[in-house]
């Protein structure tokens, strides 16, 4: 396992190698290990508790790991970094609610999140290049938002402000997107397009997405990890996994 890890970790956009993480006692990750592709779209379900928002905060800093590898891009150390340097390196994360600015529009919203660094002057008397223009344009497209672009986010659906939330983090142009439960609240016609605008998004970075709705997880159509009391059970096409006897027992049974 060990010696096969390493040969991927080259070529990865994000690896794990045993990574373990205790509160208090209690295991969250035990010997967490997998690896994600450039450019890859990746599942993770899991029973609660299992570990897998914990292993985000692993991912993005925020909880330190007691032991093992987490790597970014083969290369760069991830529990060398702070939440900050992270986020810097191209690692987005999307957290359960949405956190958007509902008394701006939405093209506001986009705008601010634009990665520019604009000094105080240049924020003061810049001018939306067309280049940023386009972006947003593009980023509207992708996030099914165009036809509500003068929209004050407060008026969304919920679906629409995970959207306009999934379109702030593209604004940052992340080389990883991790995304936790989008779905949860949804409509069935939004978690449909969810998949899709997921899956598009997946064509230019890598996506680790948490989910609970198998449906959903379904349409993706990508490799599926499931996780259960902090390390890996089972991974594999959806067919795969949701037929392995372990996954029935601890998670898909229940
Ligand atoms: N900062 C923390 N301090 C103490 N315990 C924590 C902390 N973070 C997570 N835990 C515990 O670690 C375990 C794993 O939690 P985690 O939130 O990662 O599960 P999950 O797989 O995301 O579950 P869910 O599907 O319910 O979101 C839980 O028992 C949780 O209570
Ligand atoms: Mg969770």
């Amino acid at each position: 396992m060990a010696t096969d890890m390493k040969h991927y970790k080259s070529n990865s956009m994000l690896y794990l190698d045993g990574v373990s993480v205790s509160f208090d006692g209690f295991k969250a990750l035990n010997s967490l290990s997998f690896v994600v592709e450039p450019g890859e779209l990746r599942a993770i379900i899991g029973p609660n508790g299992a570990g897998k928002t914990t292993m985000m905060d692993i991912i993005t800093g925020k909880t330190r790991p007691d032991s093992g590898d987490v790597f970014f891009n083969g290369v760069i150390d991830l529990t060398k970094k702070d939440e900050a340097d992270i986020a810097q390196l191209g690692i987005g994360r999307k957290f359960q609610k949405p956190t958007v600015f509902e008394s701006h529009t939405v093209w506001d919203n986009l705008e601010l999140a634009l990665d520019r660094k604009r000094t105080v002057f240049g924020t003061l008397f810049y001018q939306l290049s067309g280049e940023d223009r386009d972006r947003i344009e593009d980023i509207l497209e992708t996030v099914r938002l165009t036809a509500r672009k003068d929209d004050f986010a407060a008026n969304l659906s919920h679906g629409q402000k995970q959207w306009l939330e999934i379109g702030m983090l593209l604004a940052q142009d992340p080389k990883l997107l991790l995304v936790d439960e989008p779905v949860a609240g949804m409509t069935d016609a939004e978690t449909a397009e969810t998949a899709i605008l997921l899956r598009k998004i997946a064509e230019t970075r890598s996506v680790v997405v948490v989910e609970h709705d198998m449906g959903f997880i379904r349409d993706l159509g990508v490799k599926v990890t499931c996780l259960a009391e902090g390390s890996v059970l089972a991974e594999g096409s959806i067919d795969f996994v949701s037929n392995d006897p372990a996954v029935i027992e601890n998670y898909l049974g229940r």
